[in-house]
């Protein structure tokens, strides 16, 4: 049935969402300028096609329209069932995580990023994967053709070819942009996982507005929604980022959808990180990790980053960082050249500047290195970001070793949080990063003075015992362990001592 509706007109802010009943200049809510645009919600009572099918269509002989309130009722708490829907693993491990564990079917995923980053590529593996499970896949493009999402399947997929084969029979593609028609083609194959790249293409007929506008986004987004939960599939969406960061139609599309992550990355470095902004099943803490490579989304492994088993080299040491439940061995490095006093340079890349700015006068005050006519560079090497307290004595003591040309002892690993005087703080998670500092060859570990004990029973439980402990209280003390390289007792003299 589709009873007449009442055309009533809105307005909906493209920025937050909010509909306003007449036209402003102004967000009322959200204080964007001229973010409003015209605006025709469905009627509740009389959804249209594809709103009413997928709304009340999997409840079977409910019928549309007619009277929607019989599809559902209100239980007593204690009636309702707590089973636990089992969730389907992408086999992308670091999806997985990100994801708490895997999709929730019944559930909607909005993921978004910078054009290139490799948001197709890794819905396209995670397609893959789910249909070599044994279950159908959709994978819609609405910005590429079927030949092009097999061109690069192709180049992603490179597997044996009996499991493609098995594959190919699972896994469809579709190329369309009318939401309606994709609806439909859901219906047919009734697969475990929809995916539809990219949102901003899509449109509704009987929405009077231009695709990939505030209207059609969150009028297919809603439709998307709705289909997710009704056939209790996954629905996974891609979203392009606007020129401020922000996943299209900002928070528009976040409030409707149950899990939000960003991938992210810098296109100069092959490491890609996925994050949760929000999930409605999982921690947001987590991250995933892949890397770009000639065949797809690879991915790194924790602990894929070992230390190199070389010496030391002057302006590097190594900082066990947490991301959520996992841990990570980033490298810092360092550089100081000649500037200018007064005009001297402190650049940061994967770190934070000002905190670069403060750990420097940090070390100049407490620790008597003279940087006022220096460059200071510091950097995280590959493209990844630590920005982390626990992470100030790596920093610190790679410039120092820049600057007077000393080394770390080989494979070792600094861990500390520095303070305005000088003194170093306790980092959280202390067992975690050493025990992860161990397996990944470590053999020196710099503490902060107080935490030997946690760090060296931590050492023990990896079942090594030939890690030294180092610590210091001050920064002081730490610049000195760069001189006396491997040595337990910190030596008392100060005085630099070029490397030979
Ligand atoms: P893509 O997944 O198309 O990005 P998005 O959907 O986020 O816009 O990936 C884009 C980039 O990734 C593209 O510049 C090429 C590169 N790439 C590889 O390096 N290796 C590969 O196997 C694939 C498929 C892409
Ligand atoms: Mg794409």
């Amino acid at each position: 049935m589709r009873a007449m509706a009442k055309t009533r007109v809105t307005f909906l802010c493209r920025s937050c969402g909010s509909t306003q009943p007449r036209w402003l200049g102004k967000c009322p809510d959200c204080g964007t300028w001229d973010s409003l645009e015209k605006y025709v919600p469905p009627a509740e009572d009389a959804p249209d096609a594809v709103g009413a099918v997928a709304q009340w269509g999997s409840f079977g002989g409910g019928q549309p329209g007619d009277n929607p309130g019989a599809a559902t009722s209100a239980l007593p708490l204690a009636e309702v069932s707590t089973r636990e829907v089992p969730r389907i693993a992408s086999a992308v491990g670091e999806l997985d995580r990100v994801l708490g564990g895997g999709f929730v079917p019944g559930s909607a995923i909005l993921l978004g990023g910078d054009p290139g980053i490799g948001k197709s590529t890794l819905l396209l593996q995670a397609a893959a994967r789910v249909a070599d499970g044994g279950t159908p896949v959709l994978y819609v493009s609405s910005e590429e053709s079927v030949q092009q999402v097999k061109l690069r399947a192709e180049r992603v997929l490179a597997d044996d070819d009996a499991a493609r084969s098995e594959r190919a029979t699972r896994l469809f593609v579709l190329s369309e942009t009318n939401l309606a028609r994709i609806t439909e083609q859901a219906r047919r194959v009734k697969p475990a996982l929809l995916v539809v790249d990219s949102i901003q293409m899509l449109w509704t007929s009987g929405v009077e507005a231009a695709p990939g506008s505030a209207t059609q986004l969150r009028r297919a987004c809603l439709d998307l929604v709705t289909l997710a939960k009704s056939m209790g599939i996954v629905v996974a969406v891609v979203g392009h980022v606007t020129k401020e960061g922000e996943i299209a139609g900002p928070k528009l599309l976040e409030h409707l959808v149950d899990v939000v992550l960003q991938f992210e990355g810098d296109r100069q470095h092959a490491h890609r990180v996925v994050r949760a902004i929000k999930n409605r099943f999982g921690s947001t803490h987590e991250i995933g990790l892949f890397e770009m490579t000639g065949g797809g989304l690879a991915e790194v492994r924790e602990g894929s980053l070992a230390l190199p088993a070389s010496a030391s080299l002057p302006g590097i040491a190594f900082v066990p960082s947490i991301a959520g439940s996992r841990c990570l061995i980033a490298e810092v490095q360092a550089l100081t050249a000649s500037g200018f006093l007064g005009n001297a340079k402190r650049r940061a890349s994967g770190l934070d500047t000002n905190r670069l700015a403060m750990l420097i006068a940090v070390l100049e005050k407490h620790a008597g290195l003279r940087l006022a006519d220096q460059d200071v560079f510091a950097q995280v090497a590959g493209g990844i970001r630590v920005i982390e307290p626990a992470a100030d004595l790596a920093i610190a003591l790679a410039i120092a070793g820049a600057h007077y040309g000393r080394v770390l002892p080989a494979q070792s690993a600094v861990l500390g949080e520095l303070g305005l005087t000088g003194e170093i703080r306790p980092v959280r998670s202390i067992e975690q990063r050493v025990a992860e500092v161990v397996r990944r060859g470590g053999r020196t570990i710099v503490v902060p003075a107080g935490q030997e004990d946690s760090a060296r029973a931590a050492a023990q439980i990896v079942g090594v015992d030939r890690v030294s402990v180092l610590s210091a209280s001050t920064i002081s003390r730490a610049v000195e362990l760069l001189e006396v390289g491997r040595s337990d007792d910190a030596s008392t003299s100060r005085r630099p001592r070029a490397r030979s």
